[in-house]
């Protein structure tokens, strides 16, 4: 009889740039102030990677640290799945970019994921596909953003959100209960319009790329459709609400977290917070806040963990996990 394979994260790790931009920073830059921004989003302050910097050099240290977490090297991993929304180049893939930084000459199978905030859930999901079809034994899921690149510091409606990161993790194959229970993926192309990027791509070549949103709208979306995805992911695995002990939410808007934390009722020392410091941090904001948890004792093995999110696309997911 052969065993069930589920994927384990062995390790988790996280990068962020030196630089601080400050709800301060920011009042100099728009017509905007702290009390604002802090009452409307949570965010105190966000990372900025430097001028030299890149989404393949910020995912290199997570990834190093998430290897060193889970006690193993680059060239044990078998494949390599990275989220991002700002890739280093239209090609090649950020993954291949970050696989050649980490060193590794295995031939590992190595690929992008643009799901923008959703993409590490895409991520995460697509990798436990591979490990428990048996294609692989072991994993690097990454999420890396230098979003500050494509921000627009003249747009108030959205500039103060966006900050600069990467959170990696590994997952091996197990026969153990621990691991990846089930990934819920979603999405629907017809919202374009509230949420892209003006220029860059084929169809805005030779203009600067920039973020546009329409806030409000995106909010809204937001809101109701966590709290479907959070029904969604319970009833998929006959859970009630009281089972969940960590919520790591995409970190949006504190005011967006908060309302799916109520849903899940959930007390604010049960979800793993990290907006006020990183900011919105796209695809790399999931593995940012778990390894925050992870690293500064909250989180502890056997526990289980909901991860939600939702982004331009829209894309939407969650995942749960027995840590
Ligand atoms: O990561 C996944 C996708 N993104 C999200 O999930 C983000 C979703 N959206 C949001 O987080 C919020 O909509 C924002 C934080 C972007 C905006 O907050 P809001 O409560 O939705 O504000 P609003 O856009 O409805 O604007 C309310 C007021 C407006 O003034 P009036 O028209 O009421 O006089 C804005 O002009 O706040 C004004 N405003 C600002 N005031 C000070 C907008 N931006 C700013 C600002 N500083 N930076």
């Amino acid at each position: 009889m052969s065993l069930t394979v589920n994927a384990k994260i062995l390790g988790t790790g996280s990068y962020l740039p030196e630089k601080l931009l400050t709800n301060a920073d920011l009042e100099r830059l728009i017509d905007t102030t702290d009390a604002w921004i802090v009452e409307r989003t949570g965010i105190r302050e966000r990372h900025v990677a430097a001028d030299n910097e890149f989404t393949s050099d910020l995912a290199k240290v997570a990834a190093e640290r998430a290897l060193q977490a889970a006690g193993l090297s680059a060239n044990d991993v078998e494949l390599i799945v990275l989220a991002t929304t700002t890739p280093d180049r239209v090609f090649p893939s950020t993954a291949c970019l970050l696989q050649n930084k980490l060193g590794m000459t295995n031939g590992a199978p190595a690929m992008d994921v643009q799901a923008v905030c959703s993409g590490f859930v895409y991520a995460l999901s697509t990798a436990n596909a591979f490990i428990r079809s048996g294609q692989v034994k072991t994993a690097l899921v990454v999420g890396a953003e230098t979003l500050t690149r494509i921000t627009d510091y003249t747009d108030r409606g959205n500039c103060m959100l966006w900050g600069d990161g990467a959170g990696a993790v590994v997952l091996g194959a197990t026969s153990t209960e621990a691991g990846i229970i089930s990934t819920h993926l979603h999405a629907d192309g017809r919202y374009e319009e509230m949420l892209f990027v003006e220029g860059g791509g084929t169809c805005g070549l030779g203009q600067s790329p920039k973020m546009r949103m329409q806030g409000n709208s995106v909010f809204k979306m937001a809101v109701n459709t966590l709290d479907a995805i959070v029904d969604e992911t319970l009833q998929a695995n006959g859970l009630s609400k009281s089972d969940i002990d960590w919520l790591v939410p995409h970190q949006a808007n504190k005011r967006i977290i908060d309302a799916t934390a109520k849903k899940l009722e959930m007390p604010t020392e049960r979800v793993i917070l990290t907006v006020a410091e990183h900011g919105n941090t796209s695809a790399a904001s999931i593995p940012l806040a778990l390894d925050v948890g992870v690293k500064d004792g909250r989180i502890q093995r056997g526990e289980l963990l909901l991860m939600e999110a939702f982004g331009g696309g829209f894309t939407w997911g969650s995942a749960l996990v027995r840590f």
